[in-house]
């Protein structure tokens, strides 16, 4: 390894652990040296594959010195185990969403990786999306005005195999459900656009998933704290899948996201920039709307740069484990207000499941 690489090793070698050492493997700035999963078959076709070191145990991957960073690609009922080990090995962690299963929990990690003097990430790559990013600058900057709408749609499809693939895809127990883990990503973007939530109510159904114990569509009507209100559509039953979108309304513009391309970009008072901003986005990205496999790496590239820089700088990640909370905060509630069929109020209890 090249000195001047910050070392990563990934524990879990599943379905988005290649992406990750596809990422690392592109990168300048980062080095792919080492991954671990419980399943010995799994790690060794994934350590031939992408040329890497396999340790059969998370805590033997600790003590590699060339290892600075631990992506946490386990499980979502796992994260916390693997993110608390890390850290008090005094590794930083890259954490795969959603990071963990309560909000204790995640307290909890943040806590220790302040302790251990280590940064904590998240992997919420869409965040990075530009256009993402022009609409934030622009509801910071006051040129919605007021906002008074912000919603979001994904209409995706996830097949039976996909739900039977591994045990813990259909256990809401281990952290899945379309609201925990695919729609997380889109709530993420929408708190983080127009958080924090004040309100909810939350509908949820499996529409076409009778095999599997949990959710595959959701339906929310959202108070921001802000006056805005949202609604909040996500499914993985809706065959082939299309973009997902997330729209932005205010008394003085409208912008659109579909997948990552700027769909609408208007304000009353149009800026000579507004033409470039509406040409963000790539034409045919793959964003995950047909399968969990059809996604590119740039984007959690983008990530783990940032985490390097974050290491090489003493400066905080782009995706601070802190900045989450907001958005499991939501999640949690949806699923409390679908339960009792009621609505919910911010905040929620810090030791609430869904599950
Ligand atoms: N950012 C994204 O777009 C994106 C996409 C897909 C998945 N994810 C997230 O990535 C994480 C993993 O998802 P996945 O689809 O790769 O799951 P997966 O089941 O395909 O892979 C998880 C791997 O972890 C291993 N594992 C389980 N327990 C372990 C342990 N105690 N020690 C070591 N290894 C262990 C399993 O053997 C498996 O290989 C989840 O948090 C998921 O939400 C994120």
């Amino acid at each position: 390894m090249s000195d001047s690489r910050i070392g990563f090793g990934l524990l879990g070698t599943g379905l988005i652990a290649p992406f990750h050492a596809k990422a690392l493997n592109a990168s300048d700035v980062a080095e792919l040296v080492a991954a671990s999963d419980a399943v010995p078959d799994r790690l060794a076709a994934f350590a031939a594959e992408f040329g890497c070191q396999s340790y059969a145990t998370l805590d033997s991957m600790l003590a590699d010195p060339r290892i600075q960073v631990i992506n946490v690609l386990t499980p979502n009922h796992l994260h916390f185990d693997g993110v608390m080990k890390a850290v008090a090995a005094g590794k930083h962690v890259l954490i795969e969403k959603p990071p963990a299963m309560s909000l204790r929990e995640m307290i909890q990690m943040d806590a220790a990786s302040w302790k251990a003097g280590v940064k904590a990430g998240v992997v919420l790559q869409c965040r990075t999306r530009k256009s993402i990013q022009a609409m934030r600058d622009a509801i910071r900057e006051g040129r919605f005005g007021k906002l008074l709408h912000a919603d979001m749609y994904m209409k995706w499809f996830r097949s039976a195999e996909y739900y039977r693939m591994d045990v813990w895809r259909g256990q809401r127990r281990s952290g899945s459900g379309v609201t925990i883990a695919q729609a997380f990503h889109y709530l993420d973007l929408l708190q983080y656009l127009a958080g924090p939530v004040k309100r909810v109510e939350a509908r949820m159904k499996n529409l076409a998933h009778p095999g599997v114990e949990l959710e595959d569509t959701l339906l929310a009507f959202t108070e921001f704290e802000n006056g805005a209100q949202g609604v909040v559509q996500a499914s993985t039953a809706l065959w082939p899948g299309t973009d997902i979108r997330i729209e932005v309304n205010g008394e003085n513009g409208t912008a659109v996201m579909s997948g990552d391309r700027m769909e609408t970009w208007k304000f009353r008072d149009e800026r000579p920039e507004d033409e470039q901003i509406r040409r963000y986005g790539t034409a045919g990205l793959s964003t995950g709307a047909t399968g969990a496999a059809d996604l590119g790496f740039k984007e959690h590239q983008v990530l783990i740069e940032d985490m390097v820089n974050a290491i090489r700088s003493g400066g905080e990640p782009f995706i601070p484990l802190a900045s989450v909370l907001p958005t499991l905060e939501w999640a949690l509630a949806m699923y409390q207000s679908a339960k009792d069929n009621t609505p919910v109020e911010l905040p929620v209890d810090e030791d609430r499941v869904w599950y």
